[in-house]
Formats: structure tokens, sequence, C-alpha cells
């Protein structure tokens, strides 16, 4: 595909036909994404391939979970887990016991242990250079030593014709998944990605027009245009 077709119509895919996913396409859209940049090229990403179908099963149960306590959020309408104005967490801003015991129906987070393709990405969190640790804010920089390598599976995955999405919500039941999938202690999820044949392909994409996120020289400068 031209690298900015690809870059402006992958989409998060989340309804897939039964078709398998070739572990072979697998392997080569790894082996395309494994260039992306990352900080001091440490290169802090491990990925698990879930085959198994109990293991599936159980990540699937976990997710559920997950995603009642962001769906919980939503309703409220918050923004999930975000930090407060001032930039730092201060504990969840909902019942998270009750958000775990209150269902919240998903029609891809029910099925997720038959999406044609799982990855699991974990981080080496020691292996990453999170520069902006110790501010008195959220630490972002961390995970831009993993996402663009996730983001460069999603762009593979488009240009051989297969759909995905990157999910997040897994995180939330971190502790159970490492100890179901042996990951060692000093690691964290840093996604779940889905992949398979998309059902319907969806090539336009809603986004905020340049002008509305760039300026020139100030925070409050002019909208940037060419
Ligand atoms: C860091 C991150 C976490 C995400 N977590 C989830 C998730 O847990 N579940 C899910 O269904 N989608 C998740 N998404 C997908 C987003 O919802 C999706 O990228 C966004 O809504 C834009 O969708 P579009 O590209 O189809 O317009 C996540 C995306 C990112 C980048």
């Amino acid at each position: 595909m031209e690298l900015y077709d690809a870059m402006r119509t992958t989409p998060a895919t989340r309804a897939y036909t039964d078709e398998p996913v070739d572990d072979a396409v697998l392997h080569r859209m790894l082996d395309h994404a494994r260039f992306a940049p990352n900080g001091g090229n440490r290169q802090g990403w491990h990925v698990i391939i879930l085959k198994d179908p109990e293991i599936r099963r159980r990540v699937r149960e976990l997710y559920q979970v997950g995603w009642r306590e962001y769906t919980a959020h939503v309703r409220e309408g918050l923004v999930p887990f975000a930090p407060r104005d001032n930039g730092r967490w201060t504990g969840p801003a909902v019942d998270l016991a009750e958000a775990r015991n209150t269902p919240a129906p998903n029609e891809f987070g029910d099925n997720l242990e038959h999406v044609p393709a799982l990855l699991l990405i974990v981080a080496e969190l020691g292996r990453l250079a999170c520069v902006d640790n110790g501010l008195d804010r959220q630490s972002i920089i961390g995970g831009g030593s993993i996402y663009p390598f996730c983001h460069n599976l999603l762009l593979a995955a488009r240009n051989e014709g297969l759909g995905g999405v990157l999910t997040s919500v897994l995180a939330r039941e971190e502790t159970t998944v490492r100890e179901l999938l042996n990951i060692p202690e000093g690691h964290g999820l840093a996604g779940l990605l889905a992949l398979g044949h998309p059902q319907k392909v969806i090539t336009k994409l809603r986004r905020a027009q340049v002008e509305e996120f760039t300026t020139t020289d100030r925070f409050d400068g002019t909208p940037f245009t060419p």
C-alpha cells in the first residue's frame, strides 16, 4: 500500500470473518514491525501469541472485567482512569468494585477468545527510559517506546489485507494475566492486539483537522497553516 493511504485508512477493526490468520503472515508482520523507533533502541517489547483455547477463554474473562471498569467511567461521562485536571492520578473516580459486578455487554470483548489472532504485547519496564519520571504529573514517555511497534503491527496488518485493534483494558487485570502466562516481574502489559480478516473494510476515519491541534510558537499561538 501507499504509505499515506495506509496511515489514513487503518481504523480500529473489531469484527472479523472466521478465516484464520496464517502464522507466516503474522511472522512477516512482526518482522517488519520490529523496525519501530524506541528509546535508546532497547526494544523492550515481548510478544505472546495466544493460541491455547483455555488461555484465550481466561483472557476473555479478564478483558471483560477490565471493560466493566472502563465503561463504568464512560457511563459517568468520565475519561476512564485519566489523571485529574492537574495531570495527577488521585485514585479511581468510580466505585471499581461495583463496576466489576455490573455487566457491560460488548460484542468484541465478549467474543474475544474467537478472534483469529491475539497478540499480547508485554513491556520490559527496566528497558524503558521514562525520562519524565519524577515530574509531578502522569508519566507518558515510557509507552512511546512500545506503541510505535504496536502501530507498525496495525499498519502491517492493513498492508496484508487484515484489520485489527490495539486494546488496553486487559491491563486492569495485569497481576492475574502475569500469573496465567508466566510473565516475569518487572514486566507490564502494554496491550492486547486483536487481528483478523475484516468483515467490513472501513476507510473513513474521523479525526480533528491539523489546525485544531497545531499552533505556531506558543500553545495558544495561531493555528498552523502552510
Ligand atoms: C492506547 C490505546 C488503547 C486502546 N484500548 C482499547 C480497548 O481496550 N478496547 C477497544 O475496543 N479499543 C481500544 N482502543 C482502540 C481505540 O478505541 C481506537 O483506536 C479509537 O477509538 C479510534 O478508532 P478508529 O481508528 O476506528 O476511528 C485503544 C487504542 C489505543 C491507541
